[in-house]
């Protein structure tokens, strides 16, 4: 296959949207969009902008949960990734249902049917990558609503129906697509 060389800010190549959600250091629910976050065996990494207020509070808190919404919640998706908790609590702009986690000092987004629940162990922030903030945490608790797993008491995947962030800096705005 033959290719030229592109000249693209980024390239995100389809990360599954989550919405990671905490309470901030006055105990206040707060929830914030994510694409970049992957998962290893019993450890979480999320890479957030170091500005942000998610990065700022989990830093301190500690606990948060990684929520998985399905492709009906574009709206709350949208709100939670335009506005920053330091001005709104998003749970209730964005209508959503903080649920208290029963393993980790953190709510769960009622609405999203998986939840992961987690603490964290590791800050990496490099001069090199200036503004960007990697959360390595643990992951203390994974819960599912019983609609989303088989008989089996695994992932049903027929059920699933995520959606994915593909970018290139390019284009102003979001392009969701599954
Ligand atoms: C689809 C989508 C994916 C996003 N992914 C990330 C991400 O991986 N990391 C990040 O820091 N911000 C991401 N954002 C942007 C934040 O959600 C946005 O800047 C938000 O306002 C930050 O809020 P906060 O200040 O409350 O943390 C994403 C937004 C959208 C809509």
């Amino acid at each position: 296959m033959e290719k030229i060389s592109v000249n693209l800010e980024k390239l995100y190549y389809g990360f599954p949207v989550v919405l990671i959600s905490f309470y901030d250091q006055n105990g206040v629910p707060n929830v914030t969009t994510v694409s970049s976050t992957y998962t290893l065996k019993n450890m979480m990494m999320v890479g957030l902008s170091s500005k942000g207020f998610a990065a700022q509070q989990i830093k301190e808190v500690k606990d948060f949960v990684i929520n998985l919404p399905m492709r009906t919640m574009e709206q709350e998706i949208g709100i939670c990734g335009s506005h920053s908790g330091r001005d709104a609590n998003k749970f209730d702009l964005a209508m959503l249902t903080p649920v208290k986690s029963s393993v980790v000092n953190a709510p769960i987004v009622g609405e999203c049917p998986i939840a992961i629940e987690c603490t964290l162990k590791d800050v990496i922030e490099s001069d090199h990558f200036g503004g960007l903030t990697n959360l390595m945490a643990e992951i203390k608790g994974r819960c599912a609503d019983e609609g989303y797993l088989s008989a089996e008491g695994g992932l049903e995947l027929s059920r699933l129906d995520p959606i994915h962030y593909y970018g290139d800096g390019k284009t102003k705005g979001f392009k969701f697509t599954v």
